[in-house]
């Protein structure tokens, strides 16, 4: 069964691997793998501030106790936004749709009015996997500039109200 729950300090070396898969840094528009160090502390600032509403939390996603993905709740005000990514051997079989469906359920559970986040044009299987989860994807767009491309692409902004 696919469940999220915080991460803890010893999921690190599974955060830091996904990070470092080049589908995870093409997607997430950086240019190189993250430097260990600069990550644990980015890692470990967030599982020591989860109780903090104001600040990000960090989702291990696991099937059956197998840790396939992360997920971020990154609240702003009244909304947040929710990112995600899967370990590229286990994409492809619903977890994001899944995790998603989820973590919309965690945001709204914890107070939250609205879920906002963007996703590049050209990433098809996010797009289809916020989109199966009742997301609405505005026509309002940010440019942004993705290094291994050499080119900026557009983001569009997405949306759901949590009812
Ligand atoms: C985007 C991502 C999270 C999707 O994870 P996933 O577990 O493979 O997604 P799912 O299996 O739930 O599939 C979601 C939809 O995308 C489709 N899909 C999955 N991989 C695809 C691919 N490579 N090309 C096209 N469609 C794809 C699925 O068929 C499904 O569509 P459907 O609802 O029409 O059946 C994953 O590809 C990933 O981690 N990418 C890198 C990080 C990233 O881009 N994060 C999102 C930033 S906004």
């Amino acid at each position: 069964m696919v469940k999220i729950r915080l991460a803890k300090l010893d999921d690190f070396d599974f955060f830091y691997e996904m990070k470092c898969e080049d589908i995870n840094i093409f997607w997430t528009g950086h240019g190189t793998k993250p430097e260990r160090e600069n990550l644990y502390s980015f890692f470990k600032t967030a599982i020591n501030n989860a109780d903090h509403r104001e600040a990000r939390k960090i989702y291990i996603i696991e099937d059956d106790g197998r840790k396939v993905g992360h997920l971020y709740i990154i609240p702003e005000g009244t909304c947040f936004e929710l990112a995600t990514a899967v370990i590229q051997q286990q994409q492809g079989k619903g977890y994001a749709r899944k995790a998603i469906a989820l973590g919309l359920d965690e945001g709204k559970n914890r107070g939250y009015k609205k879920m906002v986040t963007s996703i590049r044009e050209d990433n098809i299987a996010s797009m289809k996997a916020y989109t199966s989860c009742g997301v609405r994807v505005t026509d309002k767009f940010k440019m942004v500039y993705i290094p291994k491309l050499e080119k900026e692409v557009k983001m569009y902004f997405v949306e759901k109200e949590l009812d």
